[in-house]
């Protein structure tokens, strides 16, 4: 697990879109796992920026999303179908077409979660997973006590996280309990994962995720487990970690050896 540690937000979302536009470099024909939540908004801006200035192009890409809330259609505001339309698709020159959410309003939710693993490996894979982490060490909504090899599921939301995403909805607007969530196992399957966090609510589920031990109970430390995990974080997400300045260190010297290459 590599540990980036930058000054803000900005710098988290820069370094990250970084690595989007490497990947696409590579491989235009690149497939994306995608995040929704506040943290990877700026990163899109990012992408959105390269995109309109025409440097890279996101014409043959596939994605598929982390997660979606179930009960709720595609259209409804608060699926993170909407959210990804709006803040990501309609403002680049993906397929929508080749654009992925689990399905919150399948009939059988069930058959729906083996259909959606069906088509990651029917595209090939992914080749680099964009990842939020929840105050309780939650990714997509792998929640704790999640299995460590599970595979796109459905799951229910604890308290703390159904309260974290309250701000979300109005008052008296219905807001699911189960979500349908790509599995840890089927994360750990991406060729490079990308996770970002920010802020100083996030650092103690960073210190667990980082520090270990791994365990169902911080469903990110399985990241540990990992060959190709980025993470990018900013000083209040890592205020908590035993020694910072040591990823400090080892960042810089990755950064004078790629200098020298
Ligand atoms: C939700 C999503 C996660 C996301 C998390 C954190 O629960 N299912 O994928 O990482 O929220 O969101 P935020 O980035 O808004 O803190």
């Amino acid at each position: 697990m590599k540990v980036v540690i930058l000054d803000d937000a900005h710098a988290v979302a820069d370094y990250g879109a970084d690595l989007f536009r490497e990947q696409l470099r590579k491989s235009p024909a690149s497939v994306f796992g995608l995040a929704t939540g506040s943290t990877p908004l700026l990163l899109y801006k990012e992408l959105i920026k390269s995109n309109r200035k025409g440097e890279l192009s996101f014409a043959e890409v596939t994605s598929f999303n982390l997660d979606e809330y179930m009960g709720l259609a595609p259209d409804h505001p608060q699926s993170y179908r909407h959210f990804m339309n709006r803040e990501f698709f309609e403002h680049v020159d993906i397929d929508p077409a080749n654009t992925h959410v689990p399905p919150g309003d399948a009939d059988n939710p069930l058959t729906a979660c083996g259909e959606y693993e069906d088509k990651i490996r029917a595209a090939g894979g992914i080749d680099i997973q964009l990842l939020g982490i929840g105050r309780n060490g939650h990714i997509g909504f792998n929640e704790p006590t999640s299995c460590l090899v599970s595979r796109t599921r459905v799951k229910t939301l604890t308290v703390e996280t159904i309260e974290d995403n309250a701000r979300f909805f109005s008052e008296d607007e219905f807001q699911p309990q189960l979500s349908i969530t790509m599995g840890i196992g089927t994360i750990m399957e991406a060729r490079l994962v990308v996770l970002l966090a920010t802020g100083e609510s996030k650092a103690a589920a960073i210190k667990a995720m980082v520090e270990g031990p791994v365990s169902a109970w911080c469903p990110a430390s399985a990241l540990q487990m990992h060959p190709s995990t980025v993470v990018i974080v900013d000083e209040a997400a890592a205020s908590k970690l035993t020694n910072p300045d040591f990823f400090k260190h080892i960042e810089a010297q990755n950064q004078a050896l790629l200098a020298r290459l």
